[in-house]
């Protein structure tokens, strides 16, 4: 997968280069290339930003060297482009795995009150273009909802985590734990502190466990999330818990 991040500030992605997403990039599974905006504004000052029409706080990026700079990003080709924004739809592991399917993804940050819109407008014309939201919070810009969005996306990539597993028993992963938190885990030793381990999990009895799982994942769920519970329709849960 390319992915391309334009930003005014780089330095955000530095963290892109370790862990699971700096081996895929070793690897050549993900393809990471960004870009500074400034690199496009022709002014001695590089500016990227203007007053906003209509009056009020804050500064809008410009649409010219928006267009400048994903014109030559992209070329002849056609990425998918996400616009992070706290007004966008909401990213949801859903969402992460649909993107995880693309070949080509173009992130543009957003500062200030945001890009002008009519560069939405204009790509949204050639491009797929999304406006993302991570939450109902907001950010001082788009890197660090972009570093979320890609570490999701990215770990969803074909052999970038090492037991495709994890990625199946993930809280809200498509099949029996959509919409549901995942529950506690351990490990050795047995007992810590006077704290024990669930007997059920040292049984070897995987249906037990496999139950015992289900069970504490509908419990956490009803206790911090029960609306993401109440999405889910009785036929649905039924069917995943008489599996077990
Ligand atoms: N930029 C600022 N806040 C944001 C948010 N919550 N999600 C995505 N991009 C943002």
């Amino acid at each position: 997968m390319r992915l391309d991040i334009i930003s005014i500030f780089p330095e955000y992605f530095a963290p892109l280069g370790v862990s699971l997403i700096g081996k895929a990039r070793e690897r050549g599974t993900l393809d990471v290339r960004v870009h500074q905006l400034r690199d496009w504004a022709h002014d001695v000052h590089k500016t990227v930003d203007d007053t906003p029409y209509g009056g009020g706080p804050g500064m809008v990026m410009k649409p010219e060297v928006w267009g400048e700079a994903i014109d030559d990003v992209i070329g002849d080709g056609g990425p998918r482009m996400i616009v992070p924004t706290p007004s966008g739809r909401p990213f949801t592991q859903e969402l992460a795995q649909e993107l995880a399917g693309e070949e080509w993804l173009l992130f543009a940050c957003g500062r200030y009150e945001g890009i002008d819109s009519r560069v939405m407008a204009e790509y949204g014309s050639r491009l797929r273009v999304d406006e993302v939201s991570i939450g109902d919070y907001v950010l001082a810009g788009g890197e660090v909802a972009v570093l979320v969005m890609v570490e999701a996306i990215g770990r969803l990539l074909p052999g970038v985590l090492g037991n495709v597993r994890s990625a199946v028993d993930d809280s809200f992963a498509p099949g029996a734990m959509r919409n549901l938190l995942e529950g506690p885990v351990y490990t050795k030793p047995p007992v810590w502190r006077g704290h024990e381990v669930p007997e059920v999990l040292l049984s070897g009895h995987h249906g037990k466990v496999a139950r015992w799982r289900r069970d504490q994942a509908l419990r956490r769920t009803v206790a911090t999330r029960p609306e993401l519970l109440a999405e889910i329709d009785a036929e649905t849960l039924d069917k995943h818990d008489r599996r077990l």
